[in-house]
C-alpha cells in the first residue's frame, strides 16, 4: 500500500517510522538528513502495519539563468534492503514525480550511485554543470556535489551545462 500525505498529516508513529527507517537505510544519516525530508509531500510503502519504504518532496529554490525556480526537491528515498527490487522505489517515485509536474518548475535531488539507475530511467538528467550554494557568506561552490546532482525538468528550459545553486540550509545544502 503507497500512501502520499503531507508532513502536517501524518500522525507521529508514521514519522517516526520514517525515520527509524531511513536510519536503518542510510549509514551516514544524520538529524540535519531527516530534516530535510520534512515539511513537503511524503510517499510512504506500508506492508501491514510496517513501513518498507519512504520518500519525499520539499520545496527549495534553485537559482538557475537568472531565476529562482521553484524545484521539488527529492528527499529520504529509501526502501527497506529487504524489500528492495519489488518496484517500491518506482511506486514512490511515480507519486513524487506527480507532485513535482503539478506543482513546481523542475525536480531535483541528489543521487547516491546505487539510486542513478533508477532516476535515469525516468527521465532525471544528471546536471553537468557547476553546483554551488546561496550560503550566508554568498554564493560558495560545491564541487563535491558536482556529479551527483539530478533534474526532472518541467517547463522551464534548463541549461544542463549551466550553474545551478541551491538554497541554504543547515546539514548537507544538497
Ligand atoms: C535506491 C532504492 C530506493 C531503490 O528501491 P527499490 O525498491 O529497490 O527500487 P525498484 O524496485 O523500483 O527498482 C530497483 C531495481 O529493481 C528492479 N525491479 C523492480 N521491480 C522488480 C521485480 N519485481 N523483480 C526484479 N527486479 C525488479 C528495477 O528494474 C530496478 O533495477 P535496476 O536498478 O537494476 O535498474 C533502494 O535500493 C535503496 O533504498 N537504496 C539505499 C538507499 C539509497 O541509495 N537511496 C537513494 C538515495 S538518492
Amino acid at each position: 500500500m503507497i500512501q502520499t500525505a503531507h508532513t502536517a498529516d501524518l500522525e507521529p508513529p508514521a514519522l517516526a517510522a520514517a525515520r527509524a527507517l531511513l536510519y536503518d537505510v542510510f549509514d551516514d544519516m544524520t538529524e540535519h538528513d531527516w530534516e530535510h525530508s520534512l515539511g513537503g509531500m511524503h510517499a510512504l510503502v506500508w506492508e501491514g502495519d510496517e513501513l518498507v519504504g519512504h520518500a519525499a518532496v520539499v520545496q527549495r529554490r534553485l537559482l538557475h539563468g537568472g531565476r529562482a525556480l521553484r524545484a521539488g526537491y527529492v528527499e529520504g528515498v529509501g526502501v527497506r534492503a529487504d524489500h528492495r527490487r519489488r518496484g517500491h522505489g518506482a511506486a514512490m517515485m511515480d507519486a513524487l514525480e506527480r507532485v513535482v509536474r503539478g506543482a513546481y518548475d523542475l525536480g531535483a535531488l541528489g543521487a547516491t550511485d546505487e539510486a542513478v539507475a533508477l532516476y535515469e530511467r525516468r527521465g532525471w538528467k544528471l546536471w553537468q554543470g557547476p553546483s554551488s550554494a546561496l550560503t550566508p557568506e554568498g554564493v560558495r561552490r560545491t564541487p563535491d556535489e558536482d556529479g551527483a546532482i539530478y533534474v526532472l525538468p518541467g517547463a522551464v528550459a534548463l541549461d544542463l551545462a549551466g550553474e545551478l545553486t541551491c538554497d541554504w540550509r543547515d546539514g548537507d545544502v544538497w
